[in-house]
């Protein structure tokens, strides 16, 4: 799916929420960003160096997006500059999965805590409502204090753990915790 340019203000700020381009620019964009996301926190699914993308799967990702109707891919830029995004996938790989959805999302840390995750999911499960899915799931690490809220105040609700699924470098551990908002 692609999402029609939408603008909003936020904090003074001017915010531009857009599909990514199947072009290298945007392609290369992502790549770097998630690059620096994943060095930022320990709050999403891998290491740094462990984001080996190629600009050619890039590409497929970003088209793999635009031109299914079961996934779409939003970008939100700050004044102008690149700040993060959040996606959904549709869980199809059978009838009877069909019904759910799947999101992620990740800011840059300069543009997180001023609301845009909320601005970003707000539009992100209307968009999952629209299409028709009954419910949305995500994982969130545990400690991510910040996620945890903002997806709670959006109506999600925990629903599982699994201990101990992410192990750092540095020897510790963290949880995936499950949780699902039901429309
Ligand atoms: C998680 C993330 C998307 C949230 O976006 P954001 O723009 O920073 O969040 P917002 O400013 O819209 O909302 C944050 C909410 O959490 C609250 N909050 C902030 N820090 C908090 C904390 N330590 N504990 C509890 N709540 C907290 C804020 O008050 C706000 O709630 P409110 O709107 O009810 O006042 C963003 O911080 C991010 O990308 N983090 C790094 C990657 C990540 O963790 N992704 C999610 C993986 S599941």
């Amino acid at each position: 799916m692609i999402l029609a340019e939408e603008k909003y203000e936020l904090d003074g700020k001017e915010i531009l929420l857009r599909s990514a381009n199947e072009n290298i620019d945007d392609a290369n964009m992502l790549i770097n960003y998630l690059q620096t996301v994943t060095g930022e926190t320990r709050f999403l699914m891998c290491e740094p160096d462990e984001v080996k993308y190629t600009t050619e799967e890039e590409l497929s990702f970003i088209k793999k997006h635009n031109e299914s109707a079961n996934g779409l891919l939003i970008l939100a830029f700050v004044d102008g500059e690149y700040a993060g995004n959040c996606s959904f996938e549709g869980k199809t790989s059978s009838r009877r999965a069909k019904h759910r959805a799947g999101i992620g999302i990740a800011l840059f840390q300069k543009y997180m805590g001023f609301g845009l995750g909320r601005l970003l999911l707000e539009v992100l499960l209307r968009k999952i409502k629209e299409q028709g899915y009954e419910q949305v799931e995500l994982n969130v690490v545990s400690g991510n204090d910040r996620a945890y809220h903002l997806y709670e105040s959006l109506g999600f609700k925990e629903c599982g753990r699994i201990p101990k699924a992410n192990k750092y470098d540095d020897g510790t551990y963290s949880d995936n915790i499950i949780m699902v908002h039901v429309f």
